[in-house]
């Protein structure tokens, strides 16, 4: 048994409507889900409060990006304030989606990593090669640098999840391996003992995201270092009733 509590998070990004959104919120609030897992949504900040107010409260709202300081002059920007302020509880941090068509950079995700646990939000932070990188060997060297700007901005990993999206997976139904996902979260482990702490190392959920479907979930579920999922696609569709259960 694992110590550590599976989380499956849904990510939405720029995706929905009130009427989509809110008819996948029925689905998931009438559906049986295990109480031993932590569900959070990824709604896009126009629907952060919509979502919060329909969802139940046992299922987490998250925001999927916000700004490094608490308000300002920053056209465009949400702070951890204001997603605290509607309720959500969770800002996904990092995803690569904000580091290759955003352009953030390692120096900017790690002091939006500060700020938003500072101001109490429990962050997902994301990591992942490019295919390239991992076709020249360099996968481990990529996410552990990733790794190093977000560690060194964490004084209470409790609130932290770490999400390794390979961004070759991401949006194009390549699904990691098991094996290969399982290769990587247990060298993110490694990382964590010997750069943090080995209590670090064992409790802070190291969660895959990348082509997850009800079809590949349970296989991934079943693999000692995978902790959870970062759902895109599947997270829009009743089958992510079924990722949330993946586990048991
Ligand atoms: P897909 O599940 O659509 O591949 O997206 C993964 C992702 O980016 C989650 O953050």
């Amino acid at each position: 048994m694992s110590p550590r509590k599976f989380f499956v998070g849904g990510n939405w990004k720029m995706n929905g409507n009130k009427k989509s959104l809110g008819e996948l919120i029925t689905t998931l609030n009438s559906a049986k889900l295990n109480a031993e897992t932590d569900v959070v949504c990824g709604a896009p900040t126009a629907y952060l409060d919509f979502a919060r107010q329909k969802l139940d409260a046992k299922i987490a709202v998250a925001a999927q990006n916000c700004y490094k300081v608490a308000s300002g002059a920053f056209t465009g920007e949400i702070s951890p304030a204001m997603i605290k302020d509607v309720g959500a509880t969770w800002v996904i941090l990092g995803h690569s989606e904000r580091r290759h068509v955003f352009l953030e950079t390692d120096e900017l995700i790690g002091q939006k990593v500060a700020h938003a646990l500072s101001e109490g939000l429990g962050v997902i932070a994301c990591i992942g090669e490019k295919l390239d990188q991992r076709e020249a060997g360099i996968t481990e060297k990529v996410v552990f640098e990733q790794t190093k700007f977000i560690a060194d901005n964490v004084k209470d990993w409790s609130k932290v999840v770490l999400a390794y999206e390979p961004v070759w997976a991401i949006g194009t139904g390549k699904t990691a391996t098991p094996q290969q996902a399982q290769e990587v979260h247990i060298k993110l482990r490694d990382w964590l003992k010997t750069n943090v702490s080995e209590q670090v190392a064992q409790s802070t959920r190291i969660i895959y995201g990348g082509s997850v479907t009800g079809g590949t979930c349970k296989e991934l579920a079943s693999q000692h270092d995978i902790d959870g999922f970062l759902v895109g696609g599947a997270s829009l569709k009743p089958e992510f009733v079924e990722i949330i259960n993946a586990k048991h």
